[in-house]
């Protein structure tokens, strides 16, 4: 959960780096470093965020590799910063990912002079000692693998060998072929000013980047990776204005939402077409579905089981995870197995999906990350077509993965004959309308900032709903508490009184969304529960609704099952105002990381 960066080209290296670093500073950011290599290799390295960090231009400089880092072995620290070099100081190595036999290979490394705390530190020795013996630096790179176990990316340069080798292991790394030289990235943000033009490297390769070239290598063997063409534009990867890129991805959510829904509503037959590769007996005769997801995607997950149970007919589990596991007698012929995740890379969500390929089901992913490792890994997959989420927040991708998952529902149902082409109609109808149902939210951006404002320093913030709506109030309170760090909690509405009511006083305020879709009688009682222990509430209720006993009201579109997920959003702002009243740095929570590919 680090991002690494190469360059090797006409441009000036450093430079390159640098911005390819900021790109990818959203994967980890308590230290970073670039190497430049010309005639010699110059390391420039530091605790903090990359724009701390003072590289001097260096034209001599032919190529280069960066690093930021989200620390796993050592703390945050200049000597911890990648990166990290041989005893000659000839060797760079940036690193991704975790070592699991470290201890072991520095101890064999005995007589190497070792610089900081960090698992990587023994790839550049491991690549100095083949070089002594005689390896190039190829080869010393892969002789070096061949003793690595764990996960991980890494990219090497050697001051007397030409280019960049990098090799991936369970860890993403993408190249980038552009017209003045070859970029490297743990993905595409990295370089997508420079390069659309892109291939993915798959586990056990070795890529070794020239200038105008590349030779990738797997198991000894020369292969070929297919080169494609992203339509991210670099644009997509800037704050276009916005202070903080969760700003500029909440406020995307509209044309996020067409993206997904794009080419996938079919009026006439009431169903969604999705192009999906799974077989449609197969998804007939399924008895269960298990989701399994992290964070917002698990949430997201929770979404759909509302959605998909009543719609379809079908028992949906879901799981976080890291906590999925297969027991013996389990039907597994008959099971579809769903990843949700933005990144495609969460190493939890990957390997609960190796667990289930294991004990032979077939398995799927919900993802927005073309190319990304679920991918490759899963029988088939959906994108949810958010385009490139920087923040670490997820927002634009919670919403995405939510009406993806509900085109899902619709299509199974039409499937499986459990709803008719009209109930189909009406699901997609209110899909279409959820774009502009989002703005009408965007467009109230001014009151939810005076709310947040009047409500910020309070002791605690509880979200409560029903239904459709206890996933998004779970989301709703980590949104809040991952940007913000004050307690907030979400919790099913009823269960309020059986435990939690304790913790409310006048200092907190209750969030309570009161959609008509669930019980709204029941929600409304638990809300005069917490009124009448002096908490302030602010209802998010259906725009209409007399809803005169809360203290404040978010009107929120009348949209049927998709209604909460609207109402999601008035919550993303609220957090995100929430935080910034704090003066927290948004973009960066403390010892968080977007894509987190440590289990
Ligand atoms: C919270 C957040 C995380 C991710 C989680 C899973 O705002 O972003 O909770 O949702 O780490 O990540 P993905 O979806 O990439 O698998």
């Amino acid at each position: 959960m680090c991002g690494i960066t190469g360059y090797i080209g006409d441009n000036e290296s450093a430079s390159v780096l640098s911005a390819g670093l900021k790109n990818l500073e959203y994967r980890g950011y308590d230290s970073a470093g670039i190497a430049l290599i010309g005639d010699d290799v110059t390391v420039h390295k530091q605790e903090g965020t990359i724009d701390g960090l003072t590289i001097p231009s260096n034209a001599d400089a032919t190529h280069g590799i960066g690093h930021t880092r989200w620390s796993t072995h050592g703390e945050p620290t200049d000597a911890n910063a990648h990166p990290h070099t041989d005893c000659s100081g000839d060797v760079a190595v940036v690193h991704n990912g975790i070592l699991a036999n470290y201890h072991e290979l520095k101890e064999e490394l005995n007589g190497h002079i070792f610089e900081s705390e960090t698992d990587t530190e023994v790839i550049p020795h491991l690549i100095e000692e083949a070089i002594a013996d005689g390896a190039d630096l190829r080869a010393a790179v892969m002789r070096a693998l061949d003793r690595l176990e764990g996960s991980f990316a890494i990219a090497a340069t050697h001051a007397d060998y030409e280019g960049i080798v990098a090799a991936r292991q369970d860890s993403p790394l993408v190249i980038g072929h552009g017209d003045e030289g070859m970029y490297l990235g743990s993905d595409v943000t990295a370089f997508v000013e420079y390069t659309r033009q892109v291939s993915f490297l798959e586990d056990g390769d070795v890529a070794h980047l020239y200038d105008d070239d590349i030779e990738i290598f797997n198991d000894g063997e020369r292969v070929t990776r297919e080169v494609q063409t992203v339509d991210w534009d670099a644009s997509a990867a800037g704050k276009a204005g916005h202070d903080h890129y969760m700003h500029k991805e909440i406020h995307e959510q509209p044309t996020a939402l067409r993206q997904a829904i794009s080419g996938r509503v079919d009026d006439l037959a009431g169903n969604a077409s999705l192009n999906i590769d799974l077989d449609d007996g197969f998804l007939q005769t399924i008895d269960e579905i298990h989701i399994a997801a992290c964070g917002t995607s698990y949430h997201a997950g929770l979404y759909a089981k509302e959605l998909i149970e009543p719609l379809v007919d079908i028992s949906v589990r879901v799981d976080l995870a890291s906590e999925y596991e297969v027991y013996d007698g389990h039907n597994t012929q008959d099971t579809l197995v769903v990843a949700v995740t933005q990144s495609g890379e969460t190493a939890d969500t990957l390997s609960a999906i190796r667990r289930a390929k294991a004990s032979g089901m077939t398995t799927f992913a919900v993802t927005n990350t073309v190319g990304s490792t679920i991918t490759r890994e899963v029988d088939d997959s959906l994108f949810i077509k958010a385009g490139p989420e920087i923040g670490v927040a997820a927002t634009k991708t919670f919403v995405s993965q939510v009406t993806a998952l509900a085109l899902f529902a619709t299509y199974l149902g039409r499937l499986r004959g459990t709803i008719s082409a009209d109930e189909g109609a009406d699901i997609l109808e209110d899909i279409r309308q959820l774009p502009s149902a989002v703005q009408a939210i965007l467009d109230e951006e001014a009151q939810i900032r005076r709310l947040a404002a009047q409500y910020s320093d309070s002791k605690a913030f509880f979200f409560i709903g029903r239904g459709l709506a206890q996933p998004v109030a779970l989301e709703s309170a980590l949104k809040l508490k991952e940007i913000s760090y004050a307690h907030a909690e979400g919790f099913a509405a009823g269960e309020l009184k059986h435990g939690p009511l304790a913790l409310v006083t006048e200092n907190t305020p209750v969030l309570a969304f009161l959609n008509q879709s669930a019980a709204p009688e029941e929600t409304r009682n638990n809300v005069k529960e917490v009124e009448s222990r002096g908490a302030p509430v602010i209802g998010l209720a259906t725009d209409g609704a007399d809803e005169s006993f809360c203290k404040h009201t978010i009107d929120i579109p009348e949209l049927g099952r998709l209604e909460p997920l609207v109402a999601n959003v008035a919550l993303q702002l609220f957090a995100y105002h929430v935080a910034n009243e704090m003066g927290r740095p948004i973009d960066k929570p403390r010892n968080l990381a977007k894509s987190v590919t440590v289990g």
